[in-house]
């Protein structure tokens, strides 16, 4: 881990505007899309965060040309070649996404088991048993995995559980296969809408997008297109839970208030009022939190990704709450850093009970001090208890928050929080 933290010191409520950009989990499978075809794909609003300087140089690696300009990423060309270099793998999840790219296009790839935040085991059999489906042949090597197929045959498929990225792969794959491919149990996440929008601008025939059943006819070819991916409803949870706990009156532009309606339904109380459109969110908060019961799931119900900055700002309510985890089977990592600051929480299996300092029995006070993130939303979790403390909080980790918020302290420093990246000595 790096010695850089986070100097946070809390108590102030927050107001002002921001903007979020593209989201990363939109931004990532698109930018793989862009090897699909040898024309030009130009993604805008792509958000400047390690991930996504990440999948550049993937990109780059495999043998395309990738050319960032401000907050356009244009991908250009093909990738040569099928072999998915294992630090990439290591610490990006993402490079799974070159599974159905490369056999799309090359007819192989060779990778090893990708990595990503420490949150679960996250296995691959899903996407693999789609794409055997679909006439690949998947082999296990020393390393890792290695398919290829001489020609991709369109196939419907079942999936035992709505993958996000397993969902996003088959589609990319079953663009360029022979016939119609037929998703069954897809994932209904915002962010494949938005990948089945730049496909389709790209020329692919896909519908069902946003429902559990997708139909795919595969065409010959692709074509270049320049397109936009929905904002990061992720990063806007992310600010508007801090909004909620702090207090203030935030306006957050780029979000779409729909894609958030079940962690709204956890925030949203006499205390929150939250509205707004499909580019525009307002949060208007007094900073007095209530009590949550929310079990993460997939969309349209509560994003596992909102999961811990539900949980810290739990910390702060004045009832008991319960949250439940049931995508990722490691994801409670923040919950030690929080009792490391005083907080009252017991966990049993995937389930953790959180009793509210601000009870008014309550016998626990959160203090300040010095945690570790060592995942992504944990980070951003943590950030959101540290600006909440009347005192000084250091928030390491902050590789991990790298990867999917853009600055974030600037960010909350725009809105009238203290949060300072410095690092020891
Ligand atoms: C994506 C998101 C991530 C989010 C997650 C769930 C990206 C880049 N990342 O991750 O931020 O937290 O969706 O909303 O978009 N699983 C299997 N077998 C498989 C695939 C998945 O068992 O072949 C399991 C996983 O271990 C996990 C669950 O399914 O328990 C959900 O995973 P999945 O939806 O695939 O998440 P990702 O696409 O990796």
């Amino acid at each position: 881990m790096s010695n850089q933290y986070l100097k946070i010191i809390g108590g102030n409520s927050l107001s002002g505007r921001v903007e979020v950009h593209g989201a990363k989990n939109a931004v990532l499978p698109i930018l793989a899309a862009g090897i699909l075809t040898s024309e030009d794909v130009i993604v805008q609003n792509c958000p400047y965060i390690s991930d996504v300087d990440a999948m550049t140089v993937l990109l780059e690696e495999l043998g395309a040309e990738v050319i960032r300009n401000g907050r356009n990423i244009i991908v250009r060309g093909q990738a040569t070649h099928a072999r998915v270099d294992d630090l990439h793998c290591k610490d990006m999840r993402s490079s799974m996404f070159m599974l159905g790219a490369l056999l799309a296009t090359l007819g192989e790839v060779e990778t090893t088991f990708p990595g990503g935040c420490s949150i679960g085991l996250r296995p691959l059999d899903i996407h693999l048993d789609g794409l055997k489906r679909m006439g690949a042949t998947v082999e296990m090597t020393k390393s890792g995995i290695r398919c290829t197929a001489k020609s991709l045959i369109g196939a419907k498929i079942l999936m035992k559980y709505p993958s996000v990225g397993a969902t996003e792969n088959l589609m990319m794959c079953a663009t360029l296969a022979k016939g119609r491919t037929t998703l069954v149990n897809c994932a209904r996440e915002p962010e494949i809408i938005s990948l089945a929008e730049c496909l389709r601008s790209m020329g692919a025939k896909i519908s069902g997008d946003g429902t559990s059943v997708m139909k795919i006819e595969g065409v010959k070819r692709l074509f270049g297109t320049r397109f936009s991916p929905i904002g990061d409803r992720i990063v806007a949870g992310t600010v508007a839970c801090a909004t909620a706990l702090c207090g203030g009156d935030v306006e957050i532009d780029g979000a779409n208030v729909n894609h958030l309606g079940a962690v709204i339904n956890c925030l949203q109380s006499k205390d929150c009022k939250i509205d707004g459109d499909d580019t525009y969110m307002r949060v208007r908060s007094t900073g007095r939190i209530h009590g949550v019961h929310a079990q993460s799931a997939p969309y349209p119900l509560f994003p596992t990704d909102m999961q811990p900055q539900l949980l810290c700002a739990s910390c702060f309510s004045d009832g008991v709450s319960v949250i439940r985890e049931t995508v990722f089977e490691n994801r409670f990592a923040h919950v030690k850093e929080m009792q490391k600051l005083g907080a009252k929480i017991n966990v049993c299996g995937d389930t953790a009970t959180i009793f509210g300092c601000e009870k008014s029995d309550s016998p626990y006070l959160i203090k300040g001090g010095s945690v570790v993130a060592s995942d992504l939303r944990a980070g951003g979790a943590l950030c959101i208890a540290a600006l909440k403390i009347k005192g000084e909080s250091k928030v390491y980790g902050v590789e991990f928050i790298d990867r999917g918020y853009e600055r974030i302290e600037d960010v909350f420093c725009s809105l009238g929080g203290y949060v300072l990246r410095t690092k020891d000595r």
